[in-house]
């Protein structure tokens, strides 16, 4: 594995590759790796000749108030993880190379970005499309494989790559989770004992919500019991909501292809998860 720091050094080693007619994924990450990130660069690996990596905490998808300044930054240890599982190049690119400061031109899917998520994490999704997009236009990668678990970010990167005619196919790969259920997360090491205890109930909720739906409850109604459940249990809910999955506007008694979005808050560790059905 190449760990390549400059957009120079990444694009002559990508030009390389291509005039040799090799196949390129791209697993964008921002560290802190768990198995669900070596997944995705596993499945990146049986579907490409060339498995890119980048770590990169990006400031711009982070709120004033949020956690960039204590994201876990566990470089060493996932250099030798991602060694050790295919990847090719790790591109690990400083705040200065993604942002020098003549920088000025934003990325929006105002659409995709301004509901769920969007409504708690004002910005955060401009600050992803942003940066995917720029490292897209490092990487060129044929394809780029994203995880389910944010189910937001990935419909937003879905309608930008679309919207802006990149020529790289999105697939994405379903959430990896803990024996108890609990979505493989960089944040889940922020959970005290207690609160870890009690996360895996979100993904338990999903389903039984899911289940319920299924069987012709009422949403509103159910959804509300659903949010109440969780409060008295010690989450604070930021949503819990039935959604189209094609471009997550709420969905009525006509769509088939659904997926139940919640992001909870247990103490300062928002979690998110998701679960996609058809009926
Ligand atoms: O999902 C993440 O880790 C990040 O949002 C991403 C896609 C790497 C962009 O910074």
């Amino acid at each position: 594995m190449q760990t390549l720091t400059s957009i120079e050094t990444l694009r002559h080693q990508i030009q390389a590759w291509r005039h040799n007619g090799q196949r390129i994924a791209f697993v964008p990450t921002m560290g802190n790796l768990h198995d669900g990130h070596l997944n995705l660069v596993q499945t990146a690996k049986q579907n490409a000749d060339k498995v890119v990596v980048s770590i990169f905490v990006n400031p711009t998808q982070f709120g004033p108030h949020e956690d960039f300044a204590r994201y876990p930054r566990t470089e060493s240890a996932d250099s030798l993880r991602l060694s050790e599982c295919a990847t090719d190049v790790l591109f690990l690119p400083t705040v200065e190379t993604l942002y020098p400061q003549t920088s000025q031109t934003q990325v929006s899917v105002p659409e995709v970005a301004n509901r769920l998520c969007g409504l708690h994490r004002p910005g955060h999704f401009d600050g992803v499309a942003l940066v995917v997009c720029k490292l897209l236009n490092m990487v060129q990668p044929d394809i780029l494989y994203l995880g389910e678990k944010d189910f937001q970010q990935l419909t937003v990167i879905r309608r930008m790559v679309n919207d802006l005619n990149i020529p790289t196919q999105v697939v994405s790969v379903a959430t990896v989770r803990e024996a108890d259920g609990l979505a493989m997360s960089s944040r889940n090491t922020y959970l005290s004992q207690e609160h870890r205890a009690l996360a895996p109930v979100l993904y338990q909720t999903l389903i039984e919500t899911r289940e319920a739906l299924l069987e012709n409850a009422n949403p509103s109604l159910l959804l509300t019991q659903r949010i109440q459940h969780l409060e008295q249990l010690g989450f604070v809910v930021d949503y819990l909501s039935l959604c189209r999955q094609q471009d997550l506007h709420e969905a009525s008694a006509e769509d088939t292809d659904l997926v139940l979005l919640v992001a909870a808050r247990l103490g300062s560790t928002r979690l998110i998860d998701n679960i996609r059905f058809e009926r």
